[in-house]
Protein backbone atom coordinates (compact mmCIF):
# COMPACT_ATOMS: atom_id res chain seq x y z
CA UNK A 1 0.00 0.00 0.00
CA UNK A 2 1.44 3.53 -0.69
CA UNK A 3 2.32 5.24 2.22
CA UNK A 4 -0.51 8.37 3.12
CA UNK A 5 0.90 11.96 4.48
CA UNK A 6 -0.83 13.99 6.87
CA UNK A 7 -0.07 17.60 5.38
CA UNK A 8 -3.66 18.95 5.81
CA UNK A 9 -6.72 17.84 7.74
CA UNK A 10 -8.08 16.46 4.56
CA UNK A 11 -5.63 13.95 3.98
CA UNK A 12 -7.37 11.87 5.70
CA UNK A 13 -11.78 11.37 4.71
CA UNK A 14 -14.42 12.44 7.39
CA UNK A 15 -14.67 8.78 8.03
CA UNK A 16 -11.49 8.03 8.55
CA UNK A 17 -10.68 10.93 11.33
CA UNK A 18 -13.79 9.69 13.01
CA UNK A 19 -12.22 6.48 13.20
CA UNK A 20 -9.12 8.13 14.63
CA UNK A 21 -11.39 9.52 17.46
CA UNK A 22 -13.05 6.52 18.81
CA UNK A 23 -9.45 5.39 18.65
CA UNK A 24 -7.83 8.32 20.29
CA UNK A 25 -10.51 7.71 23.64
CA UNK A 26 -9.54 4.27 23.36
CA UNK A 27 -6.32 5.62 23.99
CA UNK A 28 -6.91 8.09 26.26
CA UNK A 29 -8.45 5.72 28.58
CA UNK A 30 -5.87 2.90 28.68
CA UNK A 31 -3.16 5.87 29.22
CA UNK A 32 -5.55 7.39 32.01
CA UNK A 33 -5.85 3.82 33.72
CA UNK A 34 -1.81 3.28 32.66
CA UNK A 35 -3.04 0.33 30.63
CA UNK A 36 -0.17 -0.17 28.30
CA UNK A 37 -0.26 -0.51 24.63
CA UNK A 38 2.26 -1.17 22.58
CA UNK A 39 1.41 -0.99 18.57
CA UNK A 40 4.24 0.90 17.79
CA UNK A 41 7.17 -1.32 18.80
CA UNK A 42 10.32 -1.46 17.37
CA UNK A 43 8.67 1.64 15.00
CA UNK A 44 10.84 5.13 15.29
CA UNK A 45 9.87 8.58 14.42
CA UNK A 46 12.00 11.23 13.26
CA UNK A 47 11.08 14.89 14.27
CA UNK A 48 12.55 18.07 12.39
CA UNK A 49 12.21 21.57 14.01
CA UNK A 50 12.84 24.32 11.98
CA UNK A 51 10.44 26.22 14.59
CA UNK A 52 10.52 26.00 18.64
CA UNK A 53 7.84 23.84 19.80
CA UNK A 54 6.77 22.63 23.39
CA UNK A 55 3.56 20.32 23.30
CA UNK A 56 4.51 19.10 19.19
CA UNK A 57 8.00 17.82 20.30
CA UNK A 58 7.09 16.71 23.73
CA UNK A 59 3.69 14.77 23.02
CA UNK A 60 4.76 12.82 19.47
CA UNK A 61 8.16 11.52 21.53
CA UNK A 62 5.71 10.61 24.92
CA UNK A 63 3.28 9.27 22.34
CA UNK A 64 5.82 7.20 20.59
CA UNK A 65 7.49 6.33 23.98
CA UNK A 66 4.42 5.19 24.98
CA UNK A 67 3.47 2.84 22.26
CA UNK A 68 6.43 1.09 22.31
CA UNK A 69 8.47 2.62 19.60
CA UNK A 70 11.45 6.06 19.85
CA UNK A 71 11.26 9.35 18.64
CA UNK A 72 14.47 11.10 17.29
CA UNK A 73 14.62 14.81 17.89
CA UNK A 74 16.34 16.72 14.75
CA UNK A 75 16.70 20.80 15.13
CA UNK A 76 17.82 21.99 11.75
CA UNK A 77 20.49 24.45 13.18
CA UNK A 78 22.34 20.78 14.78
CA UNK A 79 21.84 19.13 11.07
CA UNK A 80 23.39 19.39 7.79
CA UNK A 81 19.98 20.46 6.89
CA UNK A 82 20.68 23.88 8.55
CA UNK A 83 24.13 23.97 6.38
CA UNK A 84 22.54 23.49 2.96
CA UNK A 85 21.71 19.47 2.20
CA UNK A 86 18.57 19.40 0.51
CA UNK A 87 15.01 18.51 1.88
CA UNK A 88 15.46 15.53 -0.87
CA UNK A 89 18.07 13.81 0.09
CA UNK A 90 17.28 14.35 3.94
CA UNK A 91 14.21 12.75 2.67
CA UNK A 92 15.77 9.88 1.49
CA UNK A 93 18.12 9.01 3.76
CA UNK A 94 15.78 9.26 6.97
CA UNK A 95 13.61 7.40 5.28
CA UNK A 96 15.84 4.50 5.89
CA UNK A 97 16.16 5.09 9.22
CA UNK A 98 12.39 6.04 10.35
CA UNK A 99 9.05 4.85 9.92
CA UNK A 100 7.50 7.76 9.77
CA UNK A 101 8.43 11.86 9.67
CA UNK A 102 7.36 14.95 11.61
CA UNK A 103 8.42 18.00 10.41
CA UNK A 104 7.73 21.62 11.48
CA UNK A 105 8.66 24.46 9.12
CA UNK A 106 8.04 27.94 7.41
CA UNK A 107 6.40 27.41 3.87
CA UNK A 108 3.96 24.89 3.07
CA UNK A 109 6.19 23.86 -0.49
CA UNK A 110 8.89 22.89 2.50
CA UNK A 111 7.07 19.96 3.73
CA UNK A 112 5.44 18.95 0.13
CA UNK A 113 9.07 18.71 -1.16
CA UNK A 114 10.51 16.76 1.94
CA UNK A 115 7.25 14.21 1.60
CA UNK A 116 7.63 14.03 -2.39
CA UNK A 117 10.84 12.72 -1.39
CA UNK A 118 10.25 10.58 1.50
CA UNK A 119 8.96 7.20 1.33
CA UNK A 120 7.58 7.11 4.87
CA UNK A 121 4.22 8.94 6.03
CA UNK A 122 5.09 12.72 6.56
CA UNK A 123 3.36 14.37 9.54
CA UNK A 124 2.44 18.15 8.99
CA UNK A 125 3.50 19.56 12.79
CA UNK A 126 2.77 22.63 11.84
CA UNK A 127 3.53 25.31 8.66
CA UNK A 128 2.94 28.71 8.14
CA UNK A 129 -0.20 27.44 6.26
CA UNK A 130 -1.67 25.04 8.83
CA UNK A 131 -1.42 23.26 11.94
CA UNK A 132 -3.79 20.12 11.30
CA UNK A 133 -2.07 17.75 14.28
CA UNK A 134 -3.38 20.64 16.54
CA UNK A 135 -6.83 21.06 14.96
CA UNK A 136 -7.04 16.95 15.56
CA UNK A 137 -6.79 17.58 19.03
CA UNK A 138 -9.22 20.60 19.30
CA UNK A 139 -11.73 18.45 17.35
CA UNK A 140 -11.21 15.87 20.02
CA UNK A 141 -11.42 17.98 22.87
CA UNK A 142 -15.23 19.43 21.08
CA UNK A 143 -16.16 16.02 21.02
CA UNK A 144 -15.67 15.28 24.47
CA UNK A 145 -18.04 18.20 25.61
CA UNK A 146 -20.89 17.86 22.63
CA UNK A 147 -22.32 14.67 20.64
CA UNK A 148 -21.15 15.95 17.16
CA UNK A 149 -19.25 18.56 15.68
CA UNK A 150 -21.94 19.24 12.81
CA UNK A 151 -23.53 21.78 13.12
CA UNK A 152 -22.09 23.57 16.56
CA UNK A 153 -21.12 27.34 16.00
CA UNK A 154 -17.41 27.68 16.48
CA UNK A 155 -16.08 31.47 16.93
CA UNK A 156 -12.56 32.24 16.09
CA UNK A 157 -11.00 35.40 16.93
CA UNK A 158 -7.90 37.07 15.89
CA UNK A 159 -5.67 36.07 13.39
CA UNK A 160 -7.86 34.05 10.71
CA UNK A 161 -4.62 34.05 8.10
CA UNK A 162 -2.81 32.41 10.73
CA UNK A 163 -1.73 28.65 10.42
CA UNK A 164 -4.49 28.17 13.31
CA UNK A 165 -7.07 29.89 11.38
CA UNK A 166 -6.48 28.55 7.89
CA UNK A 167 -6.79 25.13 9.80
CA UNK A 168 -10.28 26.11 11.81
CA UNK A 169 -11.81 27.18 8.35
CA UNK A 170 -10.73 23.80 6.57
CA UNK A 171 -12.32 21.57 9.64
CA UNK A 172 -15.28 23.72 8.94
CA UNK A 173 -15.93 22.38 5.49
CA UNK A 174 -15.05 18.89 6.30
CA UNK A 175 -17.18 18.51 9.59
CA UNK A 176 -20.01 21.08 8.52
CA UNK A 177 -19.89 23.44 12.06
CA UNK A 178 -20.79 26.85 11.58
CA UNK A 179 -17.63 28.98 11.88
CA UNK A 180 -17.11 32.90 11.89
CA UNK A 181 -14.14 34.26 12.48
CA UNK A 182 -13.83 37.81 13.75
CA UNK A 183 -10.32 39.36 12.04
CA UNK A 184 -9.50 42.61 10.92
CA UNK A 185 -8.58 43.47 7.31
CA UNK A 186 -5.39 41.99 5.89
CA UNK A 187 -5.45 39.09 8.39
CA UNK A 188 -8.40 37.10 7.22
CA UNK A 189 -8.06 33.32 5.78
CA UNK A 190 -7.33 32.77 2.16
CA UNK A 191 -10.20 30.31 1.98
CA UNK A 192 -13.50 31.68 1.55
CA UNK A 193 -15.45 31.98 5.42
CA UNK A 194 -17.94 33.80 7.44
CA UNK A 195 -16.50 37.51 8.87
CA UNK A 196 -17.96 39.14 11.69
CA UNK A 197 -16.94 41.60 14.09
CA UNK A 198 -16.11 39.82 17.01
CA UNK A 199 -19.69 40.40 19.44
CA UNK A 200 -21.65 39.16 16.41
CA UNK A 201 -18.94 36.38 15.94
CA UNK A 202 -18.89 34.97 19.42
CA UNK A 203 -23.08 35.58 20.04
CA UNK A 204 -24.97 32.25 21.10
CA UNK A 205 -21.28 30.32 20.11
CA UNK A 206 -20.34 26.73 21.39
CA UNK A 207 -17.00 27.19 20.80
CA UNK A 208 -14.42 30.16 21.52
CA UNK A 209 -10.87 30.28 20.06
CA UNK A 210 -8.36 31.95 19.27
CA UNK A 211 -4.54 32.04 18.71
CA UNK A 212 -1.39 34.09 19.06
CA UNK A 213 -1.78 37.53 17.43
CA UNK A 214 2.01 36.99 16.35
CA UNK A 215 3.08 33.84 14.92
CA UNK A 216 6.34 32.25 15.15
CA UNK A 217 8.52 34.01 12.14
CA UNK A 218 6.77 36.86 12.19
CA UNK A 219 8.43 38.77 15.39
CA UNK A 220 8.82 41.88 13.47
CA UNK A 221 5.59 42.89 12.64
CA UNK A 222 4.66 42.54 16.17
CA UNK A 223 3.92 46.56 16.83
CA UNK A 224 2.18 46.19 13.49
CA UNK A 225 -0.17 43.33 14.70
CA UNK A 226 -0.77 44.67 18.50
CA UNK A 227 -2.54 47.82 17.03
CA UNK A 228 -4.40 46.29 14.47
CA UNK A 229 -5.97 43.95 16.64
CA UNK A 230 -7.09 46.34 19.18
CA UNK A 231 -10.13 44.95 20.31
CA UNK A 232 -10.06 41.48 19.55
CA UNK A 233 -9.23 39.62 22.82
CA UNK A 234 -11.02 37.42 24.22
CA UNK A 235 -12.17 38.67 27.30
CA UNK A 236 -14.63 38.03 30.08
CA UNK A 237 -17.09 40.31 28.27
CA UNK A 238 -16.85 38.72 25.02
CA UNK A 239 -17.29 35.28 26.28
CA UNK A 240 -20.74 36.96 27.62
CA UNK A 241 -22.16 36.69 24.62
CA UNK A 242 -21.44 33.17 23.72
CA UNK A 243 -23.94 30.29 24.53
CA UNK A 244 -23.62 29.51 28.70
CA UNK A 245 -22.26 25.88 28.02
CA UNK A 246 -19.26 27.60 25.86
CA UNK A 247 -16.06 26.16 26.02
CA UNK A 248 -12.85 27.94 25.06
CA UNK A 249 -10.04 26.32 23.16
CA UNK A 250 -6.47 27.83 22.67
CA UNK A 251 -3.90 25.74 20.78
CA UNK A 252 -1.06 27.62 23.09
CA UNK A 253 1.35 29.27 23.85
CA UNK A 254 -1.12 31.70 25.19
CA UNK A 255 -0.30 35.53 25.28
CA UNK A 256 -2.40 36.71 28.63
CA UNK A 257 -3.75 39.99 27.83
CA UNK A 258 -3.18 40.20 24.01
CA UNK A 259 -5.39 37.37 22.47
CA UNK A 260 -6.94 36.21 25.50
CA UNK A 261 -8.10 37.69 29.49
CA UNK A 262 -5.94 35.65 31.52
CA UNK A 263 -9.34 35.01 33.69
CA UNK A 264 -10.75 33.38 30.56
CA UNK A 265 -7.58 30.87 30.11
CA UNK A 266 -8.22 30.24 33.73
CA UNK A 267 -11.55 30.28 33.92
CA UNK A 268 -14.33 27.56 34.20
CA UNK A 269 -15.03 27.72 29.74
CA UNK A 270 -11.04 27.09 29.38
CA UNK A 271 -10.60 23.24 28.46
CA UNK A 272 -7.01 24.27 27.36
CA UNK A 273 -5.12 22.20 29.18
CA UNK A 274 -7.34 19.02 28.48
CA UNK A 275 -6.50 20.16 24.78
CA UNK A 276 -2.97 20.27 25.40
CA UNK A 277 -2.93 16.63 26.89
CA UNK A 278 -5.08 15.28 23.70
CA UNK A 279 -2.27 16.63 21.61
CA UNK A 280 -0.78 13.32 22.95
CA UNK A 281 -3.64 10.83 22.71
CA UNK A 282 -5.32 11.78 19.16
CA UNK A 283 -1.04 11.71 17.68
CA UNK A 284 -1.07 8.55 18.96
CA UNK A 285 -3.90 7.53 17.02
CA UNK A 286 -2.37 9.01 13.83
CA UNK A 287 1.02 7.63 14.16
CA UNK A 288 -0.51 3.67 14.43
CA UNK A 289 -2.90 5.08 11.20
CA UNK A 290 -0.04 6.25 9.20
CA UNK A 291 2.49 4.01 10.35
CA UNK A 292 0.31 0.79 10.71
CA UNK A 293 -1.35 1.48 7.43
CA UNK A 294 1.98 1.60 5.40
CA UNK A 295 3.91 -0.17 3.68
CA UNK A 296 7.51 1.79 3.29
CA UNK A 297 9.52 1.35 0.15
CA UNK A 298 12.99 1.95 -0.50
CA UNK A 299 14.39 5.27 -1.19
CA UNK A 300 13.59 6.68 -4.46
CA UNK A 301 16.26 8.44 -6.77
CA UNK A 302 15.85 11.87 -7.39
CA UNK A 303 16.80 13.33 -11.16
N1 LIG B 1 0.31 24.17 20.12
C1 LIG B 1 1.56 23.87 19.74
O1 LIG B 1 1.81 23.37 18.64
O2 LIG B 1 2.50 24.11 20.69
P1 LIG B 1 4.07 24.06 20.50
O3 LIG B 1 4.47 25.22 19.63
O4 LIG B 1 4.61 24.20 21.91
O5 LIG B 1 4.45 22.76 19.88
N1 LIG C 1 0.09 30.45 15.07
C1 LIG C 1 1.07 30.03 16.05
C2 LIG C 1 0.73 28.66 16.56
C3 LIG C 1 1.68 28.12 17.61
C4 LIG C 1 1.36 26.72 18.03
C5 LIG C 1 2.45 30.07 15.43
O1 LIG C 1 2.60 29.64 14.28
O2 LIG C 1 3.39 30.53 16.08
Amino acid sequence: MAKRDFLKLSDLTVEELSALFHRTKVLKEARTERRVIQTLLGRTLVMIFEKSSTRTRLSFEAAMAQLGGHAINLPITESQLGRGESLADTARVVSGYADAIMFRTFADERIAELAKHATVPVINGLTDGGHPVQLLADLFTMLEHFPKLEGLKVAFVGDGASNMGESWVEASQLFKFDLRIAAPEGYRPKAKAKILEPKAAVEGCDVVTTDVWTSMGQEKEKEARLKAFAGYIVDPALMSRAAPHAIVLHCLPAHRGEEIAHEVLEGPQSVVWAEAENRMHVQKALLERLILDATPALPKRVG
